[in-house]
């Protein structure tokens, strides 16, 4: 039980990466709180991983110092909250382009500022594969994702002795791409899958062990890791 007696807050852990980190973390001993807009949807999830919930919007000021006034001083909190609107970048509206760097970014950069840590705390952010390896149409998201990059490299001297990491995934099968045709969705995945060296795409489970692993390791702070099934090597 590695994370026993430690509370964890996961800011998006309704679905996805952020719900599958919850529910590891919940395996591995911790008091989990899971926060995200949806309050319906966050109590369904709240009561079947058997973890506390706390209703909260990362694009509100006064959500987030909610969120963390409720929750108290906490020893690690995760944030994958996202909602990501893109486009060709000629044509994609400006309103959409603020957003997703609305939630995305200044969503975590609010979390940050307001969370207090106790003694060995850590913060782990989600970034994005397309920091590094841009594909067209998606120019904000990495933007975005580079821009959490670095932000953890900043905070980590900024913040510490609380340790902050970021974990860049690259293709999850998670349900960010919900609004897909399901056929469409599956073709996507599977052309993925066969273009990377380990013949699948990602798992909730596959990021949310790097990110406990971001919780427990004393010596990590100031790193981003790349967990992509090996797409930046091809
Ligand atoms: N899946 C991938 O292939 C992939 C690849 C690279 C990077 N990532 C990154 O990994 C992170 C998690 O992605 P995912 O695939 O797990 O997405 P997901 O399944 O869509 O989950 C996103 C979560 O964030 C919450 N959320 C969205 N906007 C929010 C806001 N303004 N305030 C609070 N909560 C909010 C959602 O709940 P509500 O809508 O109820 O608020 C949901 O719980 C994202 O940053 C994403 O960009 C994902």
């Amino acid at each position: 039980m590695q994370l026993a007696g430690k509370k964890v807050v996961v800011v998006g852990g309704s679905s996805g990466i952020g719900l599958a980190t919850a529910e590891l973390a919940r395996h591995a001993g911790a008091d989990v709180i899971i926060a995200s807009r949806n309050a319906e949807k966050l109590d369904a999830v709240a009561g079947r991983l058997k973890v506390a919930a706390i209703p909260a919007d990362v694009t509100d000021d006064a959500s987030v110092e909610n969120l963390f006034r409720r929750s108290g001083q906490v020893d690690h909190v995760v944030v994958t909250a996202a909602q990501l609107r893109t486009g060709p970048f000629k044509t994609v509206p400006m309103a959409d382009v603020r957003s997703t760097f609305e939630g995305k970014f200044w969503g975590a950069w609010r979390v940050a500022r307001v969370a207090e840590f106790r003694t060995g705390g850590s913060l782990t952010l989600v970034s994005g594969f397309l920091s590094i390896r841009p594909r067209p149409n998606s120019a904000i998201i990495s933007a975005a994702n580079a821009a959490l990059e670095s932000l953890s490299r900043a905070l980590a001297l900024e913040l510490a002795p609380v340790r902050v990491n970021c974990v860049s995934p690259g293709i999850i099968d998670t349900p960010i791409r919900a609004a897909m045709p399901e056929a469409a969705r599956q073709d996507m995945l599977a052309r993925a899958a066969a273009g990377l060296p380990v013949g699948r795409v990602g798992q909730g489970e596959d990021v949310a062990h790097q990110i406990v692993a971001c919780m427990t390791n004393g010596f990590m702070t100031g790193s981003t890791i790349y967990l992509d099934g090996g797409a930046l090597v091809v």
